[in-house]
């Protein structure tokens, strides 16, 4: 059989199972360092609109360091708890909180500083060059970034610093995503927020630019949320996969875990999908061998 194996996370060899008890101990010691308290929590986070319950009480704590992939279907949600973190949506019940403070009460400018976004859908500023797309966030909070940091912020997304200069119509849309991507870490965010960044992408533009962002999760030690549609980029970026389903967190799993069958009905129909496709893949490979 064709396996997805996780390259974050060790896979476990023929015959290994892992216990509850080991996987207690995992959880546990990984909490131990991390304790406390966690950058990100949720904390019985409902946001009504009208009739519409788009996010249902949903609790759960991000540690430092953890790269969080989120999916769901379309209107499971994920969206609108994301945009509870930078209060661009305030819960109708519980609260969020970042560092162990509650979002509400802390001055917005500081908090969109600390948390670098990349909203769905929201390109570039069509009017403004590379270079005041990636300054507009300091700029608003009343700072002037330097080129030299304009430059160096294009370096970290690997796009050539005479680019600042260029307009967002005179750019691939990789390299766009990947000014979107320099526009979120200019202010030297802890958390960086993506909503589905490479949505609409090809396929290898796409896969490259997850790579890199996980190179830069890891090289400027991020905590990082990413909404994805692809299950396949979940499991393999992420340390840990939620599934939103009609506004509830109904698994919260590593992607191993996820591969061997936990996280429920609603998590498995969604890992069946690239595990059918690479299984077919893996079939006709033998068959052309
Ligand atoms: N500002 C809003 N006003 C009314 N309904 C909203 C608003 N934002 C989101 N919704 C509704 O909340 C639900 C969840 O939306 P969303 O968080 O965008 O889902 P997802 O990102 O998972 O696709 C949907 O039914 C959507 O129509
Ligand atoms: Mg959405």
């Amino acid at each position: 059989m064709f396996v997805l194996v996780h390259p974050h996370s060790k896979p476990l060899g023929k015959g290994q199972s892992e216990t509850l008890a080991q996987r207690r101990n995992t959880r546990y010691s990984s909490q131990k360092m991390t304790n406390p308290p966690p950058l990100l929590r949720f904390d019985g986070v409902t946001c009504r609109f009208g009739d519409v319950t788009a996010v249902g009480g949903v609790s759960c704590d991000i540690a430092k360091g953890c790269f969080v992939a989120m999916v769901g279907a379309s209107g499971s949600g994920k969206s609108t708890l994301l945009k509870t973190v930078n209060t661009l949506v305030e819960p109708t019940g519980g609260r969020v909180l970042f560092a162990g403070e509650d979002v509400s009460e802390l001055p917005p400018a500081r908090l969109r500083r600390r948390v670098g976004y990349v909203f769905q859908g929201i390109g570039l500023f069509p009017h403004m060059s590379v270079a005041e797309n990636i300054a507009i966030g300091p700029r608003l909070a009343g700072e002037k970034l330097a080129a030299a940091r304009i430059a160096e912020l294009l370096e970290l997304v690997e796009l050539d610093p005479a680019y600042a200069t260029r307009m967002p119509d005179e750019l691939s849309g990789g390299q766009r995503q990947r000014v979107g991507v320099a526009r979120a870490l200019a202010g030297e965010p802890e958390l960086l927020i993506m909503d589905e960044p490479f949505g609409a992408l090809d396929p290898v533009t796409r896969d490259a630019l997850g790579h890199k962002v996980r190179e830069l999760h890891t090289r400027l030690g991020l905590t990082t949320v990413m909404v994805t549609h692809d299950m396949a980029e979940a499991l393999l970026l992420a340390d840990r996969v939620l599934v939103m389903d009609k506004g509830a967190l109904v698994a919260d799993e590593a992607p191993h875990t996820l591969l061997m069958g936990a996280g429920g009905a609603a998590a498995q129909a969604l890992v069946a999908v690239p595990r059918d496709q690479a299984e077919r893949l893996a079939a006709m490979e033998g068959r052309l061998a």
